[in-house]
């Protein structure tokens, strides 16, 4: 048997998938002192620091949660695989990449120094704040609003609702996103910009502060689980080829510098956010005997984030999870 003992043991004492997390939540609230709410977005210092929920939704619709899972919070930076799914939809993939590369950085999420190294200045990734800007620009539509519905035409498709903005998070990010502007002028002046820097900024940050749930984000880590197909609806709601390429760039750049140890010991496709929220898409997997081996999605939030800009309790908790259950891909 090829299953881990950690597994093993999980499976043998696995009665109630619902009560073992609701525990595992209680274990690892104190990992949420390792962490700071992030402060450089004013709204966002005003969390409950000692916060943390989860989401679990399986392929068969199983849903469980624990701690704090009916928080509503900003997605900041998960927002980023929906504006790219949503490019490489309207625009095809090849387009997309002329316009942002694939490769991790090891850098800092909104770091500019890449802008300047290489030119052409292509970004990275659209998983950093570069290539997240110049994806939003390319978002299809002519004005900044169509741009922005598209966006969240996707995201309706995905969670059966129209998500709303965080208008006050908006507006405070908006008075000090002065690296984020610094970034898109480098852009419009590198040709990586499809509308106006202001625009551009406009669109990046409504984005992140569109406000969900763990339940929201469970579900669209369900949808990348299952290729692209959802398996409550059977319908497809995004193309197989950008399911996986997606998931790809998620594993190597959604958990930015700590892309690696990330996939080390957790090693499911995972993005997170500033406000503490992280999206995780388990794949299926072999071992039969473990709970969600037909794939789930999870939703996980805790507001105190580490240097890298991840939720350290949230971190942590996959991890556990990720052991326990066996959700590592590899
Ligand atoms: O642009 C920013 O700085 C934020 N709106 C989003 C960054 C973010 O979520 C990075 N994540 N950990």
């Amino acid at each position: 048997d090829r299953m881990s003992k950690d597994a093993q043991a999980e499976f043998e004492t696995c009665g109630e998938c619902a009560a073992r997390l609701h525990h595992w939540v209680e274990q690892h609230k104190k990992y949420t002192s390792e962490g700071k709410c992030a402060e450089y977005i004013p709204a966002l210092r005003y969390a409950n620091q000692e916060a943390l929920g989860v989401c679990i939704i399986g392929y068969d619709g199983e849903i469980i949660k624990g701690g704090e899972a009916d928080i509503v919070f900003t997605m900041q930076s998960i927002s980023k695989v929906i504006s790219f799914m949503t490019v490489c939809m309207a625009r095809g993939i090849s387009y997309t990449l002329e316009r942002t590369d694939v490769e991790p950085t090891g850098d800092p999420y909104n770091s500019i120094m890449r802008l300047e190294l290489k030119k052409p200045a292509r970004p990275f990734n659209p998983m950093i704040n570069a290539g997240a800007i110049t994806v939003a620009s390319f978002l299809p539509g002519g004005t900044k609003e169509e741009k922005f519905a598209a966006l969240l035409d996707t995201l309706e498709k995905l969670l059966g609702r129209r998500p709303t903005v965080n208008e006050k998070v908006y507006t405070s990010e908006k008075k000090t996103a002065h690296y984020n502007f610094a970034l898109a002028h480098f852009l419009k002046a590198g040709g990586y910009l499809e509308c106006e820097v202001e625009d551009a900024i406009e669109i990046y940050l409504k984005q992140c502060a569109i406000e969900v749930t763990v339940e929201d984000l469970a579900k669209i880590g369900l949808v990348l689980a299952c290729d692209g197909f959802h398996p409550l609806t059977n319908k497809r709601l995004l193309p197989l080829e950008i399911a996986r390429l997606t998931k790809a760039v998620m594993l190597t750049c959604g958990m930015y510098n700590a892309s690696g140890k990330f996939a080390a010991f957790v090693g499911a496709p995972s993005k997170s956010g500033v406000s503490g929220g992280i999206m995780t898409a388990v794949p299926p997997r072999q071992h039969k005997a473990t709970p969600f081996h037909n794939g789930c999605g999870i939703g996980v939030y805790s507001p105190a984030i580490d240097e890298a800009g991840n939720s350290a309790a949230g971190v942590k908790l996959l991890q556990h999870i990720s052991t326990k259950w066996e959700l590592s891909v590899f």
